[in-house]
């Protein structure tokens, strides 16, 4: 059902936007990689260039592949280049009104059965829906940070959406080589339900001082395996993000217990979002963590 021949569109070219876009050109799509801001996309293309490199190092593709798959990669500022692609992916950041405005440009530009994936990680599939003539072809199409290495994709059925939509989201992320794990509309799904939720925890250990933030994440490392200690994760996620999931599990469920922890508040409040910006509960400006 996914037509390899028709690009694929990428609607934001961060972190995610990037990842996203170099998946699909390495399993042979072609993709257009829209961004409002020229800075955004050079970026997206110095960030996938290198990842490539990364891979070609290590063995996993060739020089030659790199280029390849560079080559099915297209950029511009122009949201009317991704008219008559058959399946879009949102990749704008969490905020209700730039994913709004951006879907209520698409009608304009697709046909009636064209696809679109939102990566929304807190936003309801069912409210973007309401901002979409056609909700009905709306689904999440949940991809996990780092694109290139997570496996998994989770993928949120709204309301609205149609089994066709589903079937060709399911159809195409497995053809990107990832596994999905469907689910309904509910904040956070089920991924960042149970993350986010801990992240906030750890970030009230260091607000109350319980202990540092080496300690927190060294912890979380040696104590349960995890690859990285929450603190890290956090700030690979980018701390705005993980404080708009806390804010929609909060909102959403009106339990108290995902209150978001003040010291994430301020944080993202100075500007201090974690490795986008450079700084976090990590400086990452000395090569520290
Ligand atoms: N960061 C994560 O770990 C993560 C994980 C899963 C899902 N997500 C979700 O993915 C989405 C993007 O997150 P991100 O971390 O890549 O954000 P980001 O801030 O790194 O990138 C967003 C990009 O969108 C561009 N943009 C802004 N307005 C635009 C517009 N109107 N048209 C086109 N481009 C526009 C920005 O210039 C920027 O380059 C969000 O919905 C987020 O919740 C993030």
């Amino acid at each position: 059902m996914v037509d390899k021949h028709s690009p694929i569109g990428v609607i934001g070219a961060g972190q995610m936007g990037s990842g996203i876009a170099q998946i699909c050109a390495a399993n042979g799509y072609q993709v257009i990689i829209v961004d409002t801001l020229p800075d955004g996309l050079n970026k997206a293309k110095s960030q996938i260039t290198k990842s490539l490199e990364k891979f070609v190092h290590q063995g996993n593709i060739t020089a030659v592949a790199k280029s390849e798959i560079l080559a099915r990669m297209s950029t511009t500022t122009e949201l009317e280049a991704i008219k008559g692609c058959k399946l879009i992916i949102e990749a704008v950041p969490e905020s209700e009104s730039i994913k709004k405005s951006i879907l209520s440009q698409l009608p304009a530009l697709l046909s009636h059965d064209a696809v679109v994936c939102s990566n929304t990680s807190s936003l309801s599939i069912t409210q973007l829906g309401g901002f979409y003539t056609r909700p009905q072809k709306l689904v999440g199409l949940h991809f996990m940070n780092p694109v290139p290495i997570m496996p998994l994709v989770e993928l949120i059925r709204g309301l609205a959406t149609d089994d066709h939509a589903v079937e060709t989201a399911f159809e195409f992320a497995t053809s990107l080589g990832k596994t999905v794990v469907e689910c309904h509309d509910s904040p956070g799904f089920v991924v960042n339900r149970l993350l986010i939720p801990m992240i906030n925890e750890a970030i009230f250990l260091l607000y109350e001082g319980v202990a540092s933030t080496e300690d927190i994440d060294e912890a979380m490392r040696l104590g349960t395996s995890h690859p990285m200690g929450p603190l890290e994760l956090a700030d690979l996620i980018g701390l705005d993000t993980c404080l708009a999931i806390m804010k929609r599990l909060y909102e959403g469920f009106h339990d108290p217990k995902y209150r978001p922890c003040p010291l994430l508040t301020q944080y993202v409040d100075a500007g201090l979002l974690g490795r986008k910006t450079q700084k976090g509960f990590y400086d990452y400006t000395v090569n520290q963590a």
